[in-house]
């Protein structure tokens, strides 16, 4: 018994002991490791913010209405003419513009065409990708979900905001896109701008950032033609990177309805049931009562 009863005390201390070597040891204590590892993060976390701090420029607000189909014609001239020399819109079909734009396809093909591609066709650039990745270095992205991935106000704030940077290849950089391999398509109608500057951060550095662009010279285009023209593009790509959004706004409100009608009848055959049940002197749960 006294064996037993030393082997026992001796289980304890052990016991013991080991609770205390936990306590010790941060490594077998979860409240030390929990304190430590979220000091690490909060640590890391703005080591990643104070890297990452640049200065953001503003965004010029737009808004996007898919009803007006002569911005969404008008939008999808210039895209289709002027940016799938390089960009691609391969996730639509020139089938599928007619209907989005409210035309017939006899009108469509005599007012915006297919580029010589067949009707059916996907849209794809007009030029090889190897003559554009000679040009311009970075192939240019498809544009079909842009609008997906980038805001309405981005696109539009990005379109209209390219200025003059001798130091880049092309000759522009871009306000919300800093050295951007794409040209200034758009030189001709709009004119050419300068940057407004200010000292601000670009990666955590304090570097010359530009918020905004002023006109430098005049282009074809008045700034109120070319505005409407950028937001024009920018509502056809929106368009196209939401292809079902006009028919999901349109059977909204018959859903809705449909569910306002079922609530009603589900109600009605409620109350019904619940009336018999109430009236019903053999009701289950008073039975034997
Ligand atoms: C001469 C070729 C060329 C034409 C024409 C052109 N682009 Fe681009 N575009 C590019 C290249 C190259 C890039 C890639 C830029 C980069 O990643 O630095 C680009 C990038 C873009 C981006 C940014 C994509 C992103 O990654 O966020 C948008 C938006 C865009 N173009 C829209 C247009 C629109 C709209 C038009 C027509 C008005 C157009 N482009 C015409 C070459 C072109």
């Amino acid at each position: 018994m006294a064996v037993l009863g030393v082997g026992g005390d001796c289980t304890k201390q052990i016991r013991r002991d080991q609770a205390m070597t936990k306590k010790k040891s941060p490594i077998g204590n979860p409240g030390a490791l929990l304190a430590l590892a979220a000091s690490l993060v909060v640590l890391s976390c703005g080591m990643a913010r104070a890297s990452v701090a640049s200065t953001k420029p503003p965004l010029k607000p737009i808004t996007v209405n898919l009803r007006d189909k002569a911005a969404l014609r008008n939008g999808a001239l210039y895209t289709l003419h002027m940016c799938t020399a390089c960009h691609s819109l391969q996730g639509a079909r020139y089938s599928s513009l007619p209907h989005m734009l409210g035309m017939s396809k006899s009108e469509f093909e005599a007012i915006i065409g297919t580029n010589g591609h067949h009707y059916h066709d996907t849209i794809t650039t007009s030029m090889p990708p190897a003559i554009i990745e000679a040009f311009a270095k970075i192939p240019p992205p498809d544009l079909t979900d842009i609008a997906r991935r980038r805001s309405p106000a981005w696109l539009f704030t990005y379109l209209t905001s390219f200025y003059v940077d001798p130091s880049r290849p092309s000759g522009v950089n871009n306000v919300v896109f800093n050295n951007v391999a794409m040209p200034d398509v758009f030189a001709p109608l709009q004119g050419l701008q300068k940057p407004r500057m200010i000292e601000g951060l670009r990666y955590g550095s304090p570097a010359k950032v530009a918020v905004g662009v002023l006109p430098l010279t005049k282009g074809s285009m008045t700034p109120a033609q070319f505005d409407r023209t950028a937001r024009d593009i920018v509502e056809f790509l929106y368009a196209v990177a939401h292809p079902h959004q006009q028919e999901r706004a349109r059977l909204g409100p018959w859903i809705i309805g449909l569910f306002v009608v079922l609530s009603i009848l589900t109600y009605l055959i409620y109350k019904l049931y619940w009336r018999r049940v109430g009236t019903s002197e053999e009701r289950w749960w008073r039975v034997g009562k």
